[in-house]
């Protein structure tokens, strides 16, 4: 074992989906129920170390300096396990997560998606630091594998393995369900996270996805919905046109939010001030500026533009909404390894 690297920290950027995951056809695996996209943020991320400690007697999860209970900290356990299992290192020290996000917790502005992110990247490093150099039958692991692993913390975190547009794709199994890059978001775009509310949400992602799949007289639709609209999305970015973009996205996020509003019982995620964005968008959209919007599991809006036109609808949507906090983002890169940042 080699003591000198005990301990490793991880940048990891948050995605907001395009085209939405919503439902697991594997609940233990987190296998989706259909591919979804997204988009890389630059500039909301969450930072996680990672150390052995060998005065621990179980892992622990640290969230912006607060210790976790059980009950939040299993699905971190989840994933320290498959990394144990992977490196053939059952008896490993504990581990020690102290995970800071640079974005609220829990608020749909996507902490999930950059926290198992990070927390995998960061395990990776660590395992492969401490049990490489003394074994010659594990395999580097690549990040179409590591992003299968930080699947299995939460699904949005399977995208924030790569930085740009990235799919998740459907797969036939484990270990192929995993995110593939496909444009680096270099480009003409933009987004703008209107927090509408920075409380952590009621309903979890993985409680509201299950009920819907369960209960929704919609959610038979939505995988033959959601790849039309993934299509769309698609040629929209290899044509770089940002309204082609918007509108398949905007019109996938509807469909999303429709298969919660026909569950039993029925539920929403969207507050009246989420409609009151909504239509705010729709009037800038009059006006000429290319702009749309998406939300996902929480009130918070979603702004997708062209970076050209940020700064204009930021001040715009600044000066209606007084009371609302804007994030303003564009493609952030894939995670990366801090040396000397933390
Ligand atoms: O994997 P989770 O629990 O973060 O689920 C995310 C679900 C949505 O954010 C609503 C959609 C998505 O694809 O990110």
């Amino acid at each position: 074992v080699n003591n000198n690297i005990n301990s490793v920290a991880a940048r990891a950027h948050t995605n907001i989906a395009l085209i939405k995951y919503w439902g697991k056809r594997d609940e233990k695996l987190y296998l989706p129920t259909s591919t979804s996209l997204s988009l890389t943020l630059d500039s909301l991320y969450t930072d996680t170390r990672v150390s052995f400690d060998n005065d621990l007697d179980k892992d622990v999860l640290y969230i912006n300096g607060e210790l976790q209970d059980e009950k939040s900290t299993e699905k971190v356990v989840k994933v320290i396990n498959l990394f144990r299992c992977r490196y053939v290192a059952d008896d490993s020290p504990y581990i020690r997560v102290e995970s800071y996000n640079h974005v609220p917790t829990a608020a749909g502005l996507a902490s999930s998606s950059s926290g198992f992110a990070a927390l995998s990247f960061a395990l990776r490093a660590l395992f492969e630091n401490q049990y490489l150099p003394e074994s010659d039958s594990i395999d580097l692991m690549n990040d179409t594998e590591l992003s299968a692993f930080a699947r299995q913390g939460s699904g949005s975190a399977t995208r924030s393995i790569f930085g740009g547009f990235v799919e998740w794709v459907y797969g036939t199994g484990s270990s192929d369900s995993v995110a593939v890059p496909i444009d680096d978001g270099d480009w003409d775009v933009a987004m703008i996270l209107a927090a509408v509310s920075t409380q952590r949400k009621k309903i979890s992602s993985t409680y509201g996805m299950k009920h819907t799949a369960e209960t929704s007289a919609f959610y038979p639709l939505w995988k033959q919905v959601s790849e039309e609209d993934l299509r769309v999305v698609r040629e929209g970015i290899a044509e770089r046109d940002i309204d082609k973009i918007g509108a398949a996205m905007e019109a996938n996020c509807m469909k999303f939010h429709a298969t919660m509003f026909a569950a039993n019982p029925p539920f929403t995620y969207l507050t009246a001030r989420s409609f009151e964005i909504i239509e705010y968008v729709h009037e800038l959209r009059d006006s000429g500026l290319s702009v749309y919007f998406t939300m996902d599991a929480g009130p918070n809006v979603k702004i997708l533009c062209r970076k050209s036109e940020r700064q204009e609808i930021h001040d715009k949507i600044a000066q209606r909404f007084a009371d609302i906090t804007l994030f303003d983002a564009a493609s952030g890169p894939a995670p990366h390894i801090m040396r000397d940042e933390t």
